[in-house]
C-alpha cells in the first residue's frame, strides 16, 4: 500500500516507518520536525517537512500521491504541558487532525491507523485493562485523544472511514540496530531518564510516590517495545477495511513498577543509579497494564519483548551509543 505517515520522524512513527517499508509498503512521511528528527526517517521513505494542519499541502499530496491509508502519529505528547496549555493541544492534536480528516474525506482515503493512548482510561475501573473499561480521561492530553477517537467514529459512520485506534501503553526500547531510538526534549519518560543517570547526564532518578497501593509502593506501568508497537501498526493496516472501526489496547499485559525498572537498569548498565524519593505527582495512577487479548485474537499480534530487562537493554544500546540522541556525533557520522 501507499501510506502517508504523519509524525514519522518521531519516536514511535520512525519505527513504524521502518516496519512499513520492511513489509513492502511505500511510505511518505509528513512531519514538521517540531519534535522529530529528519535522521530518524528510514532512507527508503520520503520525508516532506510540513504541517498536518496545512490543508493546501496535505490536499495536494493526497491528490498527487493517491494514498491508500494514513498512519497518524503527529501530536504533542507531554501530559504536563497539556495541563498548563490545553488549547495548544486541542489546536494541534484535535484541530489539525480534523483538517487532515477533511482532506482524507475529500480525496476518498478511507483507512487510518491512529496513535491513541491508555491514558483514556484514567484511573481504570479494573486491571488488566480491556477495551470495554470505561474511558475517564484525567488530563487534557487524554481528553484530546478521546475527542479524536470520537471524530474518527463519526467519520466512520458518516463517510465510511475505516480506522484502528491503537491505545498504546508505555512505549520503550529502540530498534535492533540501535540506530533509531527515543530522543525527546524535554524527556519525561521513565526509562530514558533512568538511563541518563547511568550516562552521567543526571545525578539521580526522581521517584515520584513511594506509598502507592502496589507491592513496592511505586507506580506500575506496562512497557511495550517500540518495535512491537510498529508491528501492531503494520498488522492493523493490513486488516483494516473502509467503514469499520477497531480499538486495541497495545501493551504486553504485564506491569512493572518504577523500582523494578530502576533495578533492571542497574543490572543492564552496571551503574548504581541513585534515586531521589519525591512526593506523588498529581494525576499519576497506581496501576496501568493492558489486557491485550483482543489485538492478539483479531490481528495475531504477540509482543516479542516480554521481559523488562530485554526492553531496558534495547533502550540502553541506543542511549549508550547516542548519548546526545540524534545530535550525537556518532549519529551524524553514521548518516
Ligand atoms: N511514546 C509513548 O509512550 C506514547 C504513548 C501513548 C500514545 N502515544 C502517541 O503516539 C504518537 C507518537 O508519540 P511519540 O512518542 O513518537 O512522539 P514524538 O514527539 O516523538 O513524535 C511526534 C511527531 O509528530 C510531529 N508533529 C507534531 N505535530 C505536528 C504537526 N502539526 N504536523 C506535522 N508533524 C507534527 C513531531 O515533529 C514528531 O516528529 C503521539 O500521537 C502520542 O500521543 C505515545
Amino acid at each position: 500500500m501507499k501510506v502517508l505517515v504523519t509524525g514519522g520522524a518521531g519516536y514511535v512513527g520512525s519505527h513504524a516507518v521502518r516496519a512499513l517499508v520492511d513489509a513492502g509498503h511505500e511510505v511518505l512521511v509528513l512531519d514538521n520536525l517540531c519534535a522529530g528528527h529528519a535522521r530518524a526517517v528510514d532512507r527508503r521513505a520520503r520525508l516532506i517537512v510540513g504541517d498536518v494542519g496545512d490543508s493546501a499541502l496535505t490536499g495536494s499530496l493526497m491528490a498527487r500521491e493517491r494514498f491508500d491509508a494514513v498512519m497518524h502519529f503527529a501530536a504533542y505528547i507531554e501530559v504536563g504541558e497539556s495541563v498548563k496549555d490545553p488549547l495548544k493541544f486541542y489546536d494541534n492534536n484535535v484541530g489539525n487532525t480534523v483538517r487532515l480528516l477533511m482532506q482524507m474525506q475529500r480525496h476518498d482515503i478511507r483507512r487510518m491507523v491512529f496513535s491513541s493512548t491508555c491514558a483514556l482510561y484514567g484511573i481504570p475501573e479494573r486491571t488488566p485493562i480491556s477495551e470495554d473499561v470505561p474511558r475517564r480521561p484525567e488530563s487534557p492530553y487524554a481528553r484530546v485523544k478521546l475527542a479524536v477517537e470520537w471524530a474518527l467514529a463519526d467519520s466512520c459512520a458518516a463517510w465510511g472511514l475505516g480506522f484502528a485506534a491503537l491505545r498504546y501503553f508505555n512505549a520503550a526500547g529502540a530498534s535492533a540496530a540501535a540506530d533509531i531510538g527515543e530522543d525527546h526534549d524535554p524527556e519525561t519518560h521513565l526509562i530514558p531518564n533512568v538511563l541518563k543517570v547511568a550516562l552521567g547526564q543526571k545525578d539521580a532518578v526522581m521517584l515520584f510516590g513511594t506509598d502507592y497501593d502496589t507491592p513496592d509502593g511505586t507506580c506500575i506501568r506496562d512497557y511495550i517495545h517500540v518495535e512491537d508497537l510498529a508491528d501492531a501498526h503494520v498488522r492493523a493496516l493490513a486488516a483494516l477495511k473502509p467503514g469499520e472501526q477497531r480499538h486495541y489496547n497495545t501493551g504486553t499485559g504485564h506491569g512493572a513498577s518504577v523500582r523494578e525498572v530502576i533495578d533492571a537498569a542497574r543490572a543492564v548498565t552496571g551503574h548504581p543509579i541513585p534515586v531521589r524519593e519525591c512526593p506523588r505527582r498529581a494525576g499519576d495512577v497506581p496501576r496501568l497494564f493492558a489486557d491485550a487479548g483482543l489485538i492478539r485474537a483479531e490481528l495475531g499480534w504477540t509482543p516479542r519483548f516480554t521481559n523488562l530487562r530485554d526492553i531496558v537493554a534495547s533502550a540502553w544500546k541506543w542511549h549508550s551509543t547516542h548519548p546526545l540522541g540524534f545530535n550525537d556525533r556518532a549519529a551524524k557520522s553514521a548518516s
